[in-house]
């Protein structure tokens, strides 16, 4: 597609978004990102996608869905999810997934595909509050594997790792690295490298005392960073390396920060997330300790709780990749009872979850170093189902003995199934409680109904917060495709393609009022004005740069769906492929003729009604009505369509 940037941008159009101010990065460059990452590659890291037509189909990674309906198309080079109406380019894809800037989005992208912005291309005052954070984050995690190759302090903590048994190459791998036991280490080395403090603040880096004083947060410990899913350091869990070390507790962690929301990560998944997707397994263990060594081991398809709770989030980022969950359950610790509490969740959003039973005593970092990999994945085979698991726990601590007991373990069970969408799947796993465990499955059946009915109602109350609160969420982003007449698509889509004489010929006939979609409107009048502007339109562009949601969702809606003939034409049955764009001009000028013509009909009844109630002369309304009629049925014939062809510019 041409573009004609002459490197001015219009100043503040209402429809356009902050980011489209002054940014150092030229057109040109950010022209070589988009071409150089392919679309398709992009979110096929992020989502699943399968080949349908032209198009490419996946779960929609912005709202939870069960049926696809995000679109990606290669030839177009953009998304759009018929779900939720999000939509937009390469650039607007990274954005949206990981809440980052534009700016930000085409730095990854760049350095993805080793294209190397210049440091007056990366404008820093021009850096967004995250950016800088991502950079004091990355920055720190060098310094600290500096600290731990390269100094002689550092040596020691070499020595705790690999006495833990990693290599260099996994120490490497995960970036660790050691945090001197000093006041103000981290500090210095940031401040030659004119990263400011308050960043280094905002980053959970440093503290600062009473007095105003600056202080290094984490000193003297092994570092293990934690990567977002796209490979960027955002935060740092740090171990004492003694066990008989007084001070704070075992692992100190950075705190929230902008950058770093502990509940929307997984540890290891920017590691992890190919095997996730090609074994379609998810293993979940607790520890920074546990993903390492099994990683090491070769068991890659690996996240870490970090000893909390499953949390909503943590369960929809593992469902891009796969539905089958496994928590590797070690009998003793505290946290992987904090997991299972989490599982309800999982089952929720229908990924099957299975349980992994630790001998006694054993963490998965401490059984894969005594037994290895092979051993550890014949525990794996024999995992078992969430609800047998369960089951088992209840049978175990003797619940079944007591009608009490009994009552309480069946219930907190069907609980967990209720929670299911699939009813095939909740009546396969209670039918299979019932056998295994001797109860009636009428009472199971019983129990399920009270419970389903009250997930259905707590979900339509979530349902009506979701769709007040007005937060980033797509539900107020939707526009109904069928809101949109088909003729008024048309006139995008032509556009779209270019073909701006065919859209001059329509509006030579009708004006932009004619249209009945007021976004449609809007739009219109705003490509309009970038065209007299420009002498052209580029949507790559414009995706990037409209603020409005419902604005960008139906250009990517458009420029995504196949071609949608206005009626006229879908009754001549035109192939759509073929379809000359005169043609479709013509079709449009016709149904928006008729719209009107309609319009001034319903307009004329009504006042044909006012006059003859109040005793007036009906005459002219109803002269004006067979006027109008013969119109509307000229509209139809078909020679109206030919007499149309006379108004073809020469030049078509
Ligand atoms: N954790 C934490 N803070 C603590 C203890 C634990 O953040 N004080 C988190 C860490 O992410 C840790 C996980 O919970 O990795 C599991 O805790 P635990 O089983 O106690 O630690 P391990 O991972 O087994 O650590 P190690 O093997 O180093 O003792
Ligand atoms: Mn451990």
């Amino acid at each position: 597609m041409e573009r004609r940037n002459n490197g001015k941008k219009p100043k503040g159009h209402p429809y356009l978004a902050k980011f489209s101010s002054p940014m150092r990065i030229s057109p040109e460059k950010i022209e070589e990102i988009r071409s150089a990452n392919d679309i398709v590659d992009v979110i096929s890291a992020h989502v699943r996608l399968k080949k349908r037509g032209k198009n490419y189909l996946g779960l929609c990674p912005f709202h939870q869905e069960k049926t696809p309906s995000f679109t990606v198309s290669a030839e177009k080079q953009l998304y759009h999810c018929f779900g939720c109406g999000k939509g937009g380019n390469v650039f607007t894809f990274v954005m949206e997934l990981e809440k980052v800037s534009f700016a930000e989005a085409v730095r990854s992208l760049a350095e993805k595909v080793g294209i190397v912005l210049s440091f007056t291309e990366v404008d820093q005052e021009k850096q967004n509050e995250t950016e800088v954070l991502y950079n004091a984050c990355r920055f720190a995690g060098l310094q600290f594997y500096n600290n731990l190759t390269k100094t002689d302090e550092g040596r020691g903590a070499l020595e705790y790792f690999h006495g833990r048994g990693f290599s260099d190459e996994t120490i490497r791998t995960f970036g660790l690295g050691y945090s001197m036991n000093s006041w103000d280490s981290l500090l210095q080395r940031s401040k030659e490298e004119g990263i400011k403090q308050e960043d280094l603040l905002k980053a959970g880096l440093i503290r600062m005392r009473d007095d105003g004083g600056a202080y290094d947060y984490f000193r003297g410990r092994a570092m293990f960073p934690i990567f977002s899913a796209s490979g960027r350091v955002i935060a740092f869990g740090a171990r004492k390396m003694r066990d008989d070390d007084a001070v704070q507790g075992k692992y100190i962690n950075s705190p929230e920060t902008p950058i770093y929301n502990k509940s929307r990560v997984l540890f290891g998944l920017f590691h992890s997330k190919e095997q996730l997707r090609s074994q379609d397994t998810a293993l979940m263990v607790e520890g920074y300790a546990d993903l390492i060594s099994l990683y090491q081991a070769g068991i890659q398809n690996v996240v870490a709780s970090s000893g909390t709770a499953l949390t909503e989030e943590q369960v929809q980022l593992i469902s891009h990749y796969t539905k089958n969950l496994t928590l590797v359950y070690d009998a003793d610790s505290a946290g992987s009872n904090a997991m299972l509490r989490g599982v309800d969740i999982a089952l929720a959003q229908d990924l099957d979850v299975r349980i992994v039973e630790l001998p006694e005593g054993e963490d998965p970092d401490s059984f894969v170093r005594k037994h290895g990999g092979k051993e550890f994945l014949k525990l794996v085979e024999q995992s078992i189902s969430f609800i047998d698991f369960k089951a088992r726990q209840f049978l175990r601590l003797g619940a079944f003995a007591t009608p009490e007991g009994k009552s309480e373990a069946v219930r907190s069970i069907v609980q967990s199934i209720a929670k299911m969408k699939d009813e095939l799947k909740r009546n396969f796993f209670l039918k299979d409680v019932a056998s295994k465990y001797d109860l009636y499955e009428s009472v199971l059946y019983r129990e399920l109904e009270r419970w389903t009915t009250k997930e259905k109602q707590s979900f339509r109350k979530e349902y009506a917060v979701n769709q007040t609160s007005g937060d980033s969420l797509p539900a107020n982003a939707i526009i109904k495709r069928d809101e949109i007449p088909a003729a008024e698509r048309d006139i995008l889509k032509l556009l779209l393609e270019h073909h701006f004489e065919p859209v001059n010929l329509i509006f030579s006939h009708i004006a932009l009022t004619d249209l009945s979609n007021e976004s449609v409107k809007k739009l219109l009048e705003f490509v309009f004005s970038r065209i007299d502007e420009r002498g052209t339109i580029d949507f790559m562009e414009l995706v990037e740069e409209l603020e409005d949601p419902q604005l960008k969702s139906i250009i990517t809606d458009v420029a995504v769906s196949k071609y949608e003939l206005s009626q006229q034409w879908s009754k001549r049955e035109t192939e759509i492929e073929e379809a000359d764009p005169w043609d479709i001009a013509r079709g449009a000028i016709v149904s928006l003729k008729k719209q009107t013509l309609q319009k001034h009909i319903e307009e004329n009844q009504r006042l044909l009604k006012e006059a003859s109630r109040q005793g007036g002369d009906a005459m002219p309304f109803v002269q004006r009505h067979q006027e109008l009629i013969k119109q509307l049925k000229e509209t139809e014939s078909p020679e109206f369509l030919k007499s149309s062809e006379g108004l073809e510019p020469l030049e078509g």
